[in-house]
C-alpha cells in the first residue's frame, strides 16, 4: 500500500468503517503482539507523552497515528493505571482539530496543577508548501478526562535565530516557578534545548537557551526531560546527528542523559562535569519522557522504536510499544534503571532453576510462556550464552565473556531480521569479577535486559516464530547459575 502524503494526514473522520474493520482485522492476525506492554490499538505508537499522577490515577498518553504504521496526522492517546503496571485504555483523547494543531498534536508533558491536568505540547502545522509552523499549546484535562484545548497558543513562534524544529515542552515547577524545556534547532543547524519561564502558565517568556554541554550536539534535540533523582539533576533527551566522537552509538539516534552537579534556571544553566552517556545501550530505546512522581520516585518511561526504520509488524498495521515504567535512582554518581517494584504484580507462576554447567550446552526452560521475568545470576570462567527464545537455530544471544568484562546482545539470528544496516549486535561492558545478575523481561517481541542490577539496560524488539520457546545456557568454563522464573499476565487473557 502507497502512504502518500495526502493519504497519511487525511483526517481521521474522513476514513471509511471500512477502511478501520480491515486495518482491525489485519492487527488480530498478527504474531508478536504482546501480553503485559502498552501497544498501539491500530496504526503507530511513538512517543510517551502527558506522563503524570492526577486525581488518584497515573495518567500516560502515546503519539498515536492510528490509521497505519506509519507517521502520519499524529494525535495522543490515553491510558490510566493504579499501579504503573496495568493500564487501563481510554482511548484517543486529543486530535489535531484546529488551526493551531492540524498536522499533528506533537509531543508534550503534563503537570496536575489544582484540581486539573495541564498539558503543554506541540502543534504541528504545515501549509500549502508544506513549510513547518510550530506553536507550543495547552490543554486542560478534568477529572472526568475531557480535555480541553486553550484556544490561542502559548508560544506562537520560535525565537529569532532558531529555525521551525522546535518542540516537545516538558513543563515542571520549580522553585515557585513554572518552567518549559523546548527541543530546538538554532539557524546554525545545531541542536539546542530552550529555556521558557513562566508565572501562571498562560504568559511564557524566552529565558535563554539551556547552558548544558561543552560540545555540539548534532543538528537537532529531540524530547528534553529535567527530572530530579534525589535533588541530583538530570538531563535526558534525544540529539539528533550527534558525532561519534562526541558519543558512541549505533542506533540511527541516540537517547541520552547528563547527570548535573545543579540546576540554576535563573541563568538557564544546567551544570555539570560528566560526559553525556546512552540511556539504554540496546537497539530500540527513543525519545524517554521522565517525570518526578510526588512519592518521591524519579520515573521514566520509553518509546521502543526508533524514526525512520521499517519493523516487521508493518505489515500487519501497526508499530512499536512502550518500556515498562522504570524507576531511575543514582549510587555513586552512576544512573541506575530498574523496572518499577509494582511491575512484581504482573507475576503469576513462579520456577526456581539451579545448576552447574563445564564446557557445555544446555537448555534450562522448555516451553516458555509468551511473557515472562527471569532473574538470573550466572557465576564462572570464560565466556557463554545465554539464549532466549531459542529453536536450537535461531535465538535472542546474550554472549558474556567474564575475562574481556563484555556483554553483547546479538539479535542477528533471533528470527525475522530488520534494521540490520544498524547493526545486529550491542555490546556493553561489565565487571571482571566472574559473575553478571541478568533481569530479563521477555514480552514475544520485546526484550528488557537489565544488568547488574540497573546499572546497563538493553532493550530490543525481536521477532521470533512460534517454535522459539526454549531457554538455554552454553559454557566454555565453568557456570553456575541461580535463577528465577515467573510467568507474566496482565490479568486481561
Ligand atoms: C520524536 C518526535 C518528536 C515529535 C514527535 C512527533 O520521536 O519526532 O520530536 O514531537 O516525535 O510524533
Amino acid at each position: 500500500m502507497e502512504w502518500s502524503r495526502a493519504k497519511r494526514y487525511k483526517k481521521f473522520a474522513d476514513w471509511s468503517q471500512q477502511e478501520k474493520d480491515d486495518l482491525l482485522n489485519k492487527i488480530q492476525h498478527s504474531p508478536w503482539r504482546m501480553d503485559v506492554h502498552i501497544q498501539p490499538k491500530s496504526g503507530l505508537l511513538n512517543d510517551p507523552n502527558g506522563f503524570s499522577y492526577y486525581n488518584k490515577k497515573w495518567h500516560l498518553f502515546y503519539q498515536n497515528y492510528p490509521m497505519g504504521p506509519v507517521h502520519g496526522l499524529k494525535a495522543w492517546y490515553h491510558l490510566t493505571s493504579e499501579d504503573l503496571t496495568h493500564w487501563h485504555e481510554e482511548g484517543l483523547s486529543m486530535i489535531p482539530d484546529n488551526e493551531f494543531d492540524s498536522h499533528g498534536c506533537y509531543s508534550g508533558s503534563a503537570l496536575p496543577v489544582g484540581d486539573k491536568l495541564f498539558i503543554m505540547y506541540t502543534g504541528n502545522v504545515r501549509d500549502e508548501n508544506w513549510e513547518r509552523y510550530p506553536y507550543q499549546l495547552g490543554a486542560w484535562m478534568n477529572k472526568d478526562l475531557r480535555i480541553e484545548k486553550i484556544k490561542r497558543p502559548l508560544i506562537s513562534s520560535q525565537p529569532k535565530n532558531y529555525t521551525d524544529h522546535f518542540r516537545d515542552p516538558q513543563v515542571i515547577h520549580y522553585n515557585g516557578a513554572y518552567y518549559a524545556l523546548i527541543g530546538a534547532q538554532n539557524t546554525q543547524l545545531e541542536g539546542e534545548i530552550l529555556l521558557y519561564k513562566s508565572t501562571d502558565l498562560s504568559s511564557w517568556t524566552f529565558w535563554g537557551p539551556l547552558a548544558f554541554a561543552k560540545q555540539s550536539l548534532g543538528f537537532m534535540i529531540e524530547c528534553p526531560n529535567l527530572v530530579f533523582v534525589d535533588g541530583v539533576p538530570l538531563l535526558i533527551f534525544c540529539p539528533q546527528g550527534l558525532n561519534k566522537n562526541v558519543l558512541d552509538y549505533q542506533n540511527i539516534y541516540p537517547n541520552v542523559y547528563l547527570i548535573g552537579n545543579h540546576f540554576d534556571p535563573d541563568h538557564a544553566v544546567f551544570d555539570s562535569e560528566q560526559m553525556i552517556n546512552n540511556l539504554d545501550e540496546g537497539f530500540d530505546v527513543y525519545a524517554t519522557q521522565a517525570m518526578n512522581a510526588p512519592d518521591g520516585r524519579a520515573l521514566a518511561v520509553s518509546w521502543i522504536g526508533l524514526p525512520e526504520i521499517d519493523y516487521p509488524t508493518d505489515q500487519y498495521g501497526w508499530a512499536h510499544c512502550l518500556s515498562l515504567v522504570r524507576e531511575l535512582t543514582i549510587k555513586d554518581g552512576n544512573l541506575y534503571q530498574n523496572p518499577v517494584k509494582e511491575t512484581a504484580s504482573l507475576r503469576t507462576k513462579h520456577i526456581h532453576l539451579q545448576g552447574q554447567l563445564h564446557n557445555q550446552l544446555t537448555p534450562i526452560m522448555h516451553d516458555c510462556d509468551r511473557a515472562y521475568e527471569l532473574d538470573i545470576e550466572l557465576k564462572g570462567t570464560g565466556s557463554g550464552r545465554l539464549a532466549l527464545a531459542d529453536d536450537g537455530l535461531n535465538a535472542l544471544d546474550l554472549l558474556f565473556d567474564f575475562d574481556a568484562g563484555k556483554l553483547t546482545l546479538n539479535r542477528g539470528h533471533s528470527g525475522v531480521q530488520f534494521a540490520e544496516a544498524y547493526g545486529t549486535t550491542r555490546t556493553t561492558t561489565i565487571t571482571r569479577n566472574g559473575q553478571i545478575n541478568l533481569h530479563i523481561f521477555i514480552d514475544n517481541s520485546v526484550a528488557e535486559i537489565y544488568v547488574n542490577h540497573g546499572r546497563k539496560v538493553l532493550t530490543a524488539r525481536f521477532f521470533p516464530s512460534d517454535r522459539q520457546t526454549q531457554i538455554s545456557l552454553e559454557t566454555n568454563g565453568h557456570l553456575d547459575y541461580n535463577c528465577d522464573y515467573w510467568s507474566l499476565l496482565n490479568g486481561k487473557g
